[in-house]
């Protein structure tokens, strides 16, 4: 059975302080720890937090991500975070999120390349993949999945497909309380397992990890678990407070926990 991911993006919110709260308090949790050994439980804040996550989370199992990486090693990239500098700090890094395809132009291929950078250094990218409301209206939402997911995975060593994480996150549901409907979100999330096992086996489309992403809250949180094909969640608003993040890694275990 695959290991329920649930990894709060906190996008630019808190600071180094904050974050240090935020962990230690999520620390002090009654039975917080156990429940974290039984799915994954990962932060994902602003990169001037991390170190300060990462000391904070020390003898803990919750682990720490980051929203955004350069592509390259090193070199005059103004304002940019490098792969090498995260090393030590970070497990994950979320790749193609759709603020970063909007604001900061990323492309699929650039996730693609991004992604096999992380890999090669150890580290585990979270893939955003997602449609605009227009592309879902125009029948395009399959397509466009498909294309996504392919770019993102193109040429990836298929033994490291198992540390890949994708997410699905309908762009129409970020941020708005729409949250997609849960038996479509399973449905496409099923389509997203289809395409992996296409490029790189039935195994290896089994042991990755699909989280749904957008609008997700203590509210709908167990009926998105509940779906056979959604192995977690990818979460904005809900995960910056301390109850309603307990509450989603609660529903995780409780729907899929080891
Ligand atoms: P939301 O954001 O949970 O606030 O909708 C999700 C995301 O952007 O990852």
């Amino acid at each position: 059975m695959r290991k329920a991911i649930v990894a709060g993006n906190w996008k630019m919110f808190k600071t180094v302080q904050q974050a240090t709260e935020f962990v230690n308090t999520l620390k002090a949790v009654p039975d917080f720890l156990n429940d974290a050994l039984r799915a994954e439980v990962v932060v994902c804040p602003p990169y001037i937090d991390i170190p300060a996550a990462h000391a904070a989370v020390q003898g803990s199992p919750i682990k720490v991500g980051a929203q955004n990486v350069h592509h390259l090693k090193e070199g005059a990239y103004t304002g940019c975070v490098a792969v090498g500098m995260l090393q030590g700090y970070v497990e994950y890094v979320i790749l193609g999120h759709s603020e970063v395809r909007r604001d900061l132009g990323e492309t699929d291929a650039r996730v693609n390349e991004k992604a096999k950078l992380l890999l090669e250094n150890g580290l585990k990218p979270i893939i955003a993949v997602g449609e605009l409301l227009t592309q879902r209206e125009a029948g395009e939402t399959e397509s466009l999945i498909e294309t996504q997911v392919k770019a993102a995975l193109n040429g990836l060593p298929a033994a490291s497909i198992a540390d890949v994480v994708i997410a699905y996150e309908p762009i129409w549901a970020i941020g708005t309380g729409l949250a997609c409907d849960v038996n479509e979100a399973n449905r496409v999330i099923g389509l997203i397992r289809g395409h992996v096992a296409t490029m790189f086996g039935s195994d290896a489309a089994q042991a990755l990890r699909i989280q749904y992403g957008g609008s997700v809250n203590p509210g709908n949180m167990a009926s998105y678990m509940a779906q056979p094909e959604i192995d977690g969640a990818l979460v904005g608003g809900a995960s910056l407070k301390i109850d309603d993040f307990v509450t989603l890694v609660r529903h995780a275990i409780q729907a899929k926990g080891a």
